[in-house]
């Protein structure tokens, strides 16, 4: 396990107008480790990973890649750091096929024309390295692939362009069991290879199946971030629901600081 964090946020703040959404939010991935990132609906999960990815600006924060202070501004930024997101239902066109849709927006060329021999061989090459067996034919059109085989390839098309850090938002809430693990066996294999994952997901047992770390977010706050062996399930929940579990997290659950508590002269 690596010491510096591939990607570091620190301090940041997100508001829509009057909602702050976000507030003082650190989070820290690590290269091998996939990071789950938790918290009730409207915690802020998906608004941080746009902050992520470029598509908001914060209000304030920083960002630190491998170590070095970076600027987000875009989603261009993102991808040329090495970012990439993978979305539950937006990552793929149903009227292409495999190789067209890993292909998309970034097609390699001979001359004039699409080189299709050599993205097929890329695309069947990254497939085969991440020992994803269950699709037939890269010339499938997608939509006639079940749920766990889209996500394989939206995963998989992540990994074809040198990425460093996948974000994944919720890619196993549509589906079964079967095809759930093996989307997360997929999840740790990209770990496994050396990159940060980041997994959000609703499902502790997958939250518990895959990640090396669990942050908590509460109300737009980071209430924890702990490594998944030295937390219960049960810890876990109470992060989520609550803010804090014991003397882990938020100091009360309105995420108020212990500091905002005993403020002079408060309980004399
Ligand atoms: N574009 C926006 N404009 C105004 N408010 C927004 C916007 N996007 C999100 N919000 C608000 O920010 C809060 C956090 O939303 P977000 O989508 O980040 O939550 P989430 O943790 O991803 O929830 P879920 O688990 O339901 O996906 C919510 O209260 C939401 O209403
Ligand atoms: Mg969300």
């Amino acid at each position: 396990m690596s010491a510096t964090p591939l990607l570091e946020l620190r301090g940041i703040d997100k508001s829509f107008g009057p909602v702050q959404v976000l507030r003082d939010v650190a989070l820290s991935a690590y290269p091998g480790e996939v990071t789950a990132l938790v918290g009730d609906n409207g915690a802020g999960k998906s608004t941080l990973v746009k902050c992520i990815s470029g598509i908001y600006a914060t209000d304030a924060g920083e960002f630190f890649f491998e170590g070095q202070p970076v600027q987000i501004n875009s989603p261009r930024d993102a991808s040329a750091l090495g970012i990439e997101v993978v979305y539950q239902d937006l990552a793929l066109c149903d009227n292409l096929d495999i190789v067209q849709n890993m292909f998309l927006g970034r097609e390699k060329r001979s001359g004039l024309v699409l080189d299709e021999a050599t993205m097929e061989q890329l695309a069947g090459q990254t497939l085969a390295g991440l020992s994803v067996r269950t699709v037939k034919s890269l010339r499938q059109h997608v939509s006639s692939l079940s749920g766990g085989q889209r996500q394989t390839v939206a995963i998989a098309k992540a990994v074809l362009w040198n990425s460093k850090l996948v974000i994944l938002d919720e890619p196993t809430a549509a589906l079964g069991v079967a095809q759930t693990a093996q989307v997360l066996e997929l999840v740790r294999r990209l770990a496994d290879r050396g990159l940060a994952v980041i997994l959000i997901s609703h499902n502790m047992n997958d939250v518990f199946a895959v990640s090396d770390r669990i942050a908590a977010l509460y109300l737009g706050r980071m209430a924890a971030q702990v490594k998944t062996n030295e937390i219960t399930h049960a810890q876990v929940v109470e992060l989520i629901t609550a803010g804090r579990s014991g003397q882990l997290g938020l100091r009360d659950e309105n995420g108020t600081e212990y500091a905002d508590l005993t403020t002079p002269g408060a309980d004399a």
